[in-house]
């Protein structure tokens, strides 16, 4: 199997992670790479504040991820400010240029970005064109199923964006109005895949290896992207990758691994944003590792209550404390 190329870039794994915002920061992507991310993705950031030289919004996107490529998103809905942000961030350190077709959030569709363009293929493809002639890197889209039942845009959005020059679309198998939650619609992947001839890759859902080749086989996309399901899990990538690749299924991590990859991220997260900012967020990270842990609820509690860093130290002991308690306790 040829792996998956675009825009001069060639990708180690087809498993990819995919964009959050308030958790893919610098040290979650390291984290995802590190254990095989095909490529890591920036927090959206907005056109808007870029062009007005926002400190907070190019802090978003430093440092660049190492060990696999590394892309940058933008959202916004006006072509001109689209194209200015990526001039604005042309002297960046980053790979590809992504751009945001799919953000569901109130606050950013009422201004006609993220996936309200679904509503409107050419806006997609001008905007795809707006980009490019502004940035010397590849650019990609990643776009939702359509913005309703009634408007599944996908193909025609993706046809645009492939005219306009994207080199990569990935598609989030469901509408604006699903939000988040019913199942995902492989079909949609499978027909944007027929449409266009750049490398889509599906997204939603994906939780376990059987999932990522259930989604492989059942639409011919050229990858999978993953995003809630590697939170807490980086071994995700590993477990999806070592299934696409025919290899056999690498050891689960024990308790400690899990623990220390979590301080890491932590400290790596204060070291960057400072303990004020960084410790807020790291309780968001930190919930995710204990799925599947005995008192995992109770543990959850203790995340929220993370202040300073030295608290990750009770944290983890606590997390020891509760697996030593007997089954009886629970
Ligand atoms: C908290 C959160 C933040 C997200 N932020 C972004 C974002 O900034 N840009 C984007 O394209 N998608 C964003 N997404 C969507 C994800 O990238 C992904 O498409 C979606 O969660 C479905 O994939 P999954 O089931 O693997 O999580 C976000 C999702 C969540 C849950």
């Amino acid at each position: 199997m040829r792996p998956i190329q675009f825009g001069g870039l060639t990708l180690p794994h087809r498993a990819v992670f995919g964009p959050m915002a308030g958790f893919t920061d610098a040290a979650c992507r390291r984290l995802m790479a590190q254990h095989g991310a095909g490529f890591t993705v920036s927090e959206m950031v907005s056109s808007r504040a870029l062009t007005f030289g926002d400190h907070k919004t190019f802090s978003l996107l430093r440092p660049r991820t190492p060990g696999a490529p590394y892309g940058v998103q933008l959202f916004g809905e006006v072509p001109a400010i689209m194209g200015q942000a990526a001039a604005a961030i042309e002297g960046e350190d980053f790979d590809f240029l992504d751009i945001n077709m799919g953000c569901p959030a109130p606050k950013i569709v009422s201004g006609g970005a993220g996936s309200a363009l679904m509503l409107h293929p050419e806006l997609c493809g001008e905007i795809v064109a707006a980009v490019k002639a502004h940035t010397s890197r590849p650019v990609t889209v990643k776009m939702r199923k359509g913005w309703d039942a009634d408007h599944v845009t996908a193909v025609a959005c993706a046809k645009a964006c492939q005219e306009a020059g994207a080199a990569l679309i990935t598609v989030h198998a469901r509408t604006r109005q699903q939000m988040y939650t019913p199942g995902i619609d492989l079909e949609i992947i499978r027909a944007v895949k027929q449409a266009v001839s750049v490398p889509v890759l599906g997204n939603g859902d994906i939780q376990t290896p059987e999932d990522a080749l259930a989604m492989l086989r059942e639409t011919g996309c050229d990858g999978v992207m993953i995003a809630r399901g590697a939170l807490g899990d980086p071994w995700l990538f590993e477990r999806v990758n070592a299934a696409i690749e025919g290899l056999p299924q690498p050891p689960a991590p024990n308790l400690q691994a899990r623990m220390n990859a979590l301080r890491r991220q932590v400290e790596e997260m204060v070291q960057q944003k400072g303990e004020r900012t960084a410790m807020p967020q790291a309780r968001a990270q930190a919930i995710h590792y204990m799925k599947g842990l005995k008192g995992a609820g109770a543990l959850r509690r203790a995340c929220c209550q993370l202040t300073y860093l030295s608290d990750m130290d009770d944290l983890i002991a606590e997390v020891f404390a509760q697996q030593r308690r007997p089954e009886e306790a629970f």
